[in-house]
């Protein structure tokens, strides 16, 4: 079977490298040559050691019979949605790392797989290495999928790690993040929880069987967590990581978020540090199986897309029967009707009255501290309770105006 590349950069070139140094592991594993004939991309690739198969028209990939599986590292909606479109519909399996691209059109291109028989895979659009997908569409087929968990952004786990851990400065993990490639183009996709909702609305659609959209989920980044906020996370013997979560509820209804939350210590996430990423899936009938590895980089990212070309050279046609249907309403639960805790932290007037009316306002309050803290700051955790009741409860305390509100897992 013969391979494009569409797009050579840090994932990219991970997977041309694989292809073009593990020809034989390859082969041994699907039982036929996989021959990379083509590299498009707008940049002059002349200097690399795989430069002459680099080539600038789309065309030449579409109408070339030999070329069975194309793999899309371009990133972005524009031009790479209708490029993987084009490869689909002229009978070639398409595997990309592309996750705004699955998140936002994954339904259109499933359809567009299963109408032509050719397989649509994208297993390095969500957590790198990590085998998710198609752990959650084929291994776990006997389950009703009921939710998930996790750390789905190895930039931000990176940076939260180095805060916590080393008390590193927000700005220097960022950087630190960009230069060893783990972070996006533009950084405000990782820091503001819009990768880790592209990752979320993903797995969401194929857990509850319908397209849900990023828009549709209520997203917070990690750029106002604070020393502080780590060091009472501290005293309440918790972590604070960008949650992604997705659970069907009572009614039926999904409650989908991604938001920063306190994870107690004495769970398995919460040691998941560095640009590793882990999921909790759940299912009906095999309880919670749970995921680890490398979230982002070239190497353990690339992995996943020539995972993904074994399969479609295994398979050829559209034999792994990844699908979901397509969007509609009222899939989602409304926003803060889910039950949680909240970690808040602010600053009192008069700090016995702040207390006692923190105490008469919330069920089980539990009052945390750290060293250092000025004299009028009041941390504390309350007890369950609807989300946006108990948000409503915060803004109403007197005397008390809170600086950072963290919800508790
Ligand atoms: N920027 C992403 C991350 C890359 O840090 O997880 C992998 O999707």
């Amino acid at each position: 079977m013969k391979v494009a590349v569409m797009g050579c950069g840090t994932v990219g070139s991970g997977a041309v490298e694989i292809l073009e140094n593990k020809k034989e592991l390859l082969a041994a594993k699907c039982g036929e040559p996989v021959e990379l004939k083509y590299i498009l991309d707008i940049r002059d690739l002349s200097d690399r050691p795989y430069g002459k198969k680099a080539v600038k028209d789309i065309g030449l990939i579409l109408n070339d019979p030999e070329i069975g599986v194309v793999v899309e590292t371009m990133g972005g909606l524009k031009p790479a949605f209708d490029f993987c479109l084009q490869c689909l519909n002229a009978g070639k399996s398409v595997v990309t790392s592309n996750k705004e691209m699955v998140a936002v059109k994954g339904d259109e291109l499933l359809a567009a797989a299963r109408a032509n028989n050719v397989c649509f895979a994208f297993e390095a659009a969500v957590c790198g290495g990590i085998p998710l997908i198609r752990t959650m569409f084929s291994d776990l087929g006997a389950n009703r999928l009921t939710g998930f968990d996790g750390i789905m952004n190895g930039t931000t786990n990176f940076i939260l790690t180095k805060m916590i851990k080393e008390k590193m400065s927000f700005d220097t993990a960022l950087k630190l993040a960009q230069e060893l490639g783990f972070a996006e183009k533009d950084p405000t996709a990782d820091v503001e929880g819009i990768d880790a909702c592209r990752k979320t609305a993903i797995l969401a659609s194929i857990a509850f069987g319908t397209h849900v959209l990023p828009e549709e989920i209520p997203t917070e980044g990690i750029t106002r967590i604070t020393l502080e906020d780590a060091a009472y996370a501290a005293d309440a013997n918790a972590e604070i990581k960008l949650i992604c979560k997705a659970e069907r509820l009572p009614d039926g209804k999904v409650y989908a978020a991604v938001c920063p939350a306190f994870v107690s210590r004495n769970t398995m996430i919460a040691n998941v540090s560095g640009v590793n990423n882990a999921v909790a899936v759940r299912g009906d009938s095999v309880g919670e199986v749970f995921l680890y590895g490398p979230g982002a980089g070239k190497e353990a990212t690339a992995s996943a897309v020539i995972g993904d070309v074994l399969a479609c050279v295994r398979l050829k046609k559209n034999e792994d029967h990844y699908y979901w249907e397509p969007h509609r309403e009222g899939v989602l639960c409304e926003k803060g009707e889910n039950t949680v805790s909240l970690y808040v932290r602010g600053y009192a007037k008069h700090m016995e009255t702040a207390a006692r009316e923190i105490r008469e306002t919330f069920d089980s309050v539990r009052f945390l501290s750290r060293d250092n803290a000025p004299a009028n700051e009041l941390a504390f955790i309350t007890g369950k309770g609807k989300e946006k009741d108990l948000f409503e409860a915060v803004g109403e305390i007197r005397d008390f105006a809170s600086a950072s509100v963290i919800r508790v897992l």
